[in-house]
């Protein structure tokens, strides 16, 4: 009896326990907790940034014009990333929501990346993108895609490799919104060829079922783990 009590308490626990398991960014535990970006003692942080105090916030936390503007396309992508996380908008600390927004000359490109910490929903604002989510090996690597042009949106489910590309003649621009105040960025052919220090060559052969000279081409174009080279 008091076995199968003890079994009933914890899966109920455990019930209890799972949303918050499941959970991306922690919810709040008060309304404001601006981010001390400053913070630079090499203090360990579990979650986010601690809070500067409220009376040091002044009234202007809550809004930011840092998207108003793109980048400069003229990058060996075609692509420029205007970012708006925690680190450019500190009053997005522990709100659990970011955005991004990213210009595309035309031919431009966002490479395949992957987000590990959020769910992203994006907005064409100008131009024509083709948008592609591969899904996990799970659905056959299968590719989704589709033209999304200016007012239409795309979701990315959190974790799925992704890119866009600007098929348009004109420039483009998009916006993206994350639920995670630092969604993290993993770009592949960064990871694969420019990591520091660099993957082996035989473990990427192997991987890649090339030889050897086809991945120092590669690893020699994202050299110093920059996607500076062209
Ligand atoms: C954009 O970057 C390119 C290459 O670095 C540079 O030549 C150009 O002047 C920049 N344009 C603007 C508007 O800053
Ligand atoms: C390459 O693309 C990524 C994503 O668009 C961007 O963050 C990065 O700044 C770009 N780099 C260059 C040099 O274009
Ligand atoms: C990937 O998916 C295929 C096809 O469903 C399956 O046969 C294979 O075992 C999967 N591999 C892994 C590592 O999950």
């Amino acid at each position: 009896m008091a076995y199968s009590k003890t079994i009933a308490c914890l899966l109920f626990t455990t019930l209890l326990l799972a949303p918050a398991i499941m959970a991306t960014d922690p919810d709040p535990l008060q309304d404001f907790c601006v981010a001390d970006l400053d913070d630079d003692d090499n203090k360990v942080r579990v979650n986010g940034y601690p809070c500067i105090p409220m009376s040091e916030a002044g009234d202007d936390f809550l809004f930011s014009s840092k998207l108003s503007k793109g980048g400069n396309t003229s990058t060996p992508n075609g692509s420029a990333v205007t970012r708006l996380d925690v680190t450019e908008f500190p009053g997005e600390n522990t709100q659990g929501v970011s955005m991004n927004r990213v210009d595309f000359a035309p031919g431009g490109t966002n490479p395949p990346h992957v987000h590990p910490r959020a769910t992203e929903i994006g907005l064409v604002m100008k131009g024509e993108l083709l948008v592609g989510i591969i899904g996990s090996n799970e659905s056959g690597n299968k590719l989704y895609s589709r033209v999304v042009r200016a007012g239409e949106n795309f979701l990315i489910p959190r974790g799925l490799m992704h890119f866009q590309f600007n098929v348009g003649k004109t420039e483009a621009y998009m916006v993206v919104a994350f639920n995670s105040q630092n969604p993290g960025i993993v770009f592949v052919p960064l990871s694969l060829f420019g990591s520091n220090p660099p993957i082996p060559t035989p473990v990427l052969t192997r991987a890649l079922r090339v030889d050897a000279e086809v991945v120092e081409l590669l690893k020699s174009r994202f050299a110093g783990g920059s996607l500076q080279a062209s």
